[in-house]
C-alpha cells in the first residue's frame, strides 16, 4: 500500500476519485444523513479500493452496472477511522455505496430548536476539515485528491439545504412533508471542502457575486455586518487574480459553530459571534475569502503542509484588510496574531516540533494539535519573503504560484522548489530553511510599526506604574487597540482591578466578542465572581473553540473555580459541536 497522507487510508495507485454523486436524506429524528455516494474513479485497478469511513453504516455496495461488489470495514483506528476495503474488478469506473451516518458523526452537529435563534425548526451543519469528511461520506479523505460534484438532498418541509456548491432546482421529495434540494459542484474540490447545512433559512444578495444565507431573525444584522463583502471580492481579485469559483456566498451559522469561519467553497460558514454591530471583526470574512485563492485553490497536500493554506491566507487577508482599511489597522491586525503566536510558543515550548511550520503529524490527531503557529508563523515568513522580495516582486510571484498551481494539491516542497525557481536565493537570504523546519520563532521575523500600537503599549507600561488608561482613551480606541490592552494585561489581576476595568468600560456587556472573550478570560483566571454569570451565560451559548478553551482553561487552571468549570461543562457539552466537545474534554479531563 502507498499512503501518502498519515491521515488517510486513500492509496492513489488504486484509483483517484474525480467525482462524487451524493444522494442523502436528512433524517432529524434518528440523526442520521441516509443514502448513496456513487464515485467515479480514475485509472482503477484491480483488487483493493481504500476508502475512509468513520462510524457508517455500510449497507452495500456496489459497481456502476449494479452489481454487488465484495467489502469489508476494517478496524477502527482512534484518530483515522475505519479503512472501509471495496474488491473491485477490472476497468472499475464507478463504485456505489449505500449507507448511513452515524447520530456521533464527528463532522455533524444537529441542533434542537432552541439551540437555534428562531427557536422552532431543527438544524444540521457539517464540519469537515480536517479528518471528518469520512464521517458524511465514505471517500478517499485526503486534500491530495479532488473531485467535482453533484448532490440531491431531501429535508423535512419547512427547511431549506445549502452546500458548497451551485444551488439547482428545488422541489417536492419523494415522500409527502419533505422537499429535495439539487447541487453541483463544477470545480474540483478537496474533500474537506465538502459542506452541508439545513435549517430554516433566509437570504439577501449583497453584491452581483455574493449573497447572505442566515437564519430569518439574523438576516439584517448579518447583511449590514457584511455589507461590504463585494469590496473585499474586487480587492482580493486586485491582488491576487481571477477569482475561480463564481460565487461568493456565505452562511451565519449558529452560535454554536466552532470554528470562526470556515472557506467551504461557494459558501463560507461564518460564527455569528462576528456580528458585532460595528463591523469591527469582518476580517475573517476576509480571511475566508482569502482561501478561495490561498487553501481552495492552491490546496496543502496534507495536514502536514497546513501553513501552506494558513499561513498565506492569513498574510492574503491582511493584505485586503491593508488596502480597505489602512496599514495602521493591518498592523494592529498583526500585534493581535503576534500576541496569539507568542502564547502558543508558551504553550509548545521553543523545541516543539509542533512549532515548525512543516510538520510531521503521523500518529497525531489534527484538531488535538491545531494552533495559531500555522497561522501566524506562517503569516511572519511570508510576510518576510515579501518584505525582502519587495512588494512588487513578491505579488508577482504569489500571482504565479496561483496561477500555476491553481485546482491542485501541493506539499512544502513543492512550495520551496518553486520559490527557488522563480525568486532564487530569496530562500537563502531569509533563512527559510530554519523557518520552515526547525521549532521556534526565528530572530528576522518582520515588525509591523504603528503609531496607534504604540499608544496601547504606552498605556500598558503606564498600568504596570499603576496608572489607569483614562475613559477617553478607550473611548478613541478601536476595538483592536481595546482588545490588544486586554491582552496585554495577561492573566491574573487583583479582584480591584477586575472591577475596575468592569465598571469602567462595561466589559461584560461588550458586544465584540473578541474583547468580551479576552476580559472573560482575565476574569475566570483572577476568580473575578461579578463576572461569574457572564461567564456561564457566554459558555453555555457560544461553541467558537477559540473563546471556550481559553475561558475553560483559566477557570480549570485555579483550585477555587475547577469544580465551576466541571460543572458548567457538565451542563452544556451536549450543546457543543462533536469536535469542540471532544476538545474541552480533553482539557476537563486534564485538569
Ligand atoms: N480553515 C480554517 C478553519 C479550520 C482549520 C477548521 C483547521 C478545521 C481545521 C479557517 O479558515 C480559519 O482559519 N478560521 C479562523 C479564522 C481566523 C484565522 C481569521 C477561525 O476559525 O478562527
Ligand atoms: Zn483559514
Amino acid at each position: 500500500m502507498t499512503r501518502i497522507d498519515p491521515h488517510s487510508f486513500a492509496d492513489p495507485t488504486q484509483g483517484r476519485t474525480t467525482h462524487v454523486d451524493l444522494d442523502l436524506e436528512v433524517d432529524f429524528q434518528g440523526k442520521r444523513l441516509k443514502g448513496t455516494a456513487l464515485l467515479h474513479l480514475k485509472d482503477s485497478r484491480e483488487g483493493a479500493l481504500v476508502l475512509d469511513s468513520r462510524d457508517l453504516l455500510v449497507e452495500g455496495v456496489r459497481d456502476g452496472k449494479g452489481n454487488e461488489l465484495a467489502w469489508s470495514a476494517g478496524k477502527k483506528d482512534p484518530i483515522l477511522g475505519s479503512p472501509l476495503r471495496v474488491e473491485i474488478p477490472k476497468g472499475t469506473e464507478k463504485v456505489e455505496i449505500r449507507y448511513a451516518t452515524s447520530p456521533g458523526a464527528t463532522a455533524l452537529q444537529w441542533l434542537e430548536p432552541a439551540q437555534t435563534a428562531g427557536g422552532k425548526a431543527p438544524y444540521l451543519f457539517s464540519q469537515c476539515q480536517a479528518i471528518h469528511a469520512r464521517s458524511m461520506v465514505p471517500l478517499q479523505d485526503t486534500p491530495a485528491i479532488r473531485f467535482s460534484y453533484s448532490a440531491t438532498v431531501t429535508v423535512p418541509e419547512g427547511l431549506s439545504a445549502v452546500m458548497s456548491a451551485a444551488p439547482g432546482e428545488e422541489g417536492p421529495g419523494p415522500r409527502p412533508g419533505t422537499r429535495t434540494f439539487r447541487f453541483r459542484m463544477p470545480q474540483p474540490i478537496p474533500s474537506y471542502l465538502l459542506a452541508l447545512a439545513v435549517g430554516s433559512l433566509a437570504s439577501r444578495d449583497l453584491g452581483p457575486r455574493s449573497r447572505v444565507y442566515t437564519e430569518p431573525e439574523m438576516l439584517d444584522a448579518a447583511a449590514w455586518e457584511f455589507e461590504g463583502v463585494d469590496a473585499m471580492l474586487r480587492t482580493g481579485e486586485e491582488i491576487f487574480g481571477p477569482y475561480r469559483w463564481e460565487r461568493f456566498d456565505f452562511l451565519v451559522m449558529p452560535p454554536s459553530f466552532p470554528y470562526g469561519g470556515m472557506e467551504n467553497p461557494r459558501l463560507t460558514f461564518l460564527t455569528p459571534t462576528l456580528l458585532a454591530g460595528d463591523r469591527s471583526l469582518v476580517n475573517v470574512l476576509a480571511h475566508e475569502l482569502a482561501h478561495s485563492w490561498t487553501g481552495n485553490l492552491v490546496t496543502n497536500a496534507t495536514m502536514n503542509d497546513f501553513w501552506l493554506n494558513e499561513g498565506f491566507t492569513v498574510w492574503a487577508e491582511r493584505r485586503i484588510l491593508e488596502r480597505l482599511e489602512g496599514e495602521e489597522a493591518a498592523a494592529l491586525a498583526a500585534a493581535i496574531g503576534r500576541n496569539g503566536l507568542e502564547e502558543e510558543m508558551k504553550r509548545f515550548g521553543p523545541d516543539s516540533p509542533l512549532t515548525r511550520l512543516r510538520t510531521d503529524l503521523e500518529g497525531m490527531d489534527p484538531d488535538e494539535v491545531y494552533s495559531l503557529v500555522p497561522y501566524e508563523k506562517g503569516f511572519l515568513f511570508v510576510a518576510l519573503l515579501e518584505k525582502t522580495a519587495g512588494r512588487d516582486v513578491f505579488d508577482r510571484f504569489v500571482k504565479d504560484y496561483i496561477e500555476r498551481f491553481a485546482f491542485t494539491s501541493i506539499t512544502t516542497g513543492d512550495f520551496e522548489a518553486f520559490l527557488e525557481e522563480k525568486l532564487p536565493g530569496l530562500a537563502a537570504e531569509v533563512d527559510a530553511r530554519r523557518w520552515i523546519h526547525e521549532p521556534g520563532l526565528p530572530g528576522n521575523a518582520p515588525t509591523f510599526p504603528s503609531k496607534r500600537l504604540e499608544t496601547v503599549r504606552d498605556a500598558l507600561a503606564a498600568w504596570k506604574e499603576g496608572k489607569k488608561p483614562g475613559r477617553d482613551i478607550w473611548e478613541k480606541w478601536s476595538s483592536a487597540e481595546r482588545q490588544l490592552f486586554l491582552q496585554g494585561l495577561s492573566g491574573k489581576l487583583p479582584a480591584r482591578e477586575c472591577a475596575w476595568l468592569e465598571e469602567s468600560f462595561r466589559l461584560s456587556e461588550s458586544k465584540n466578542a473578541e474583547i468580551l472573550a479576552e476580559w472573560l478570560t482575565i476574569a475566570a483566571a483572577s476568580g473575578f465572581e461579578p463576572a461569574f454569570p457572564a461567564i456561564r451565560d457566554f459558555l453555555g451559548k457560544v461553541g467558537r473553540m477559540k473563546f471556550l478553551k481559553p475561558i475553560y482553561k483559566a477557570l480549570l487552571g485555579e483550585e477555587r473555580t475547577r469544580s465551576l468549570a466541571k460543572e458548567i461543562f457538565r451542563k452544556h457539552s451536549g450543546g457543543y459541536h462533536p469536535i469542540a466537545r471532544e476538545g474541552l474534554e480533553r482539557l476537563v479531563a486534564g485538569a
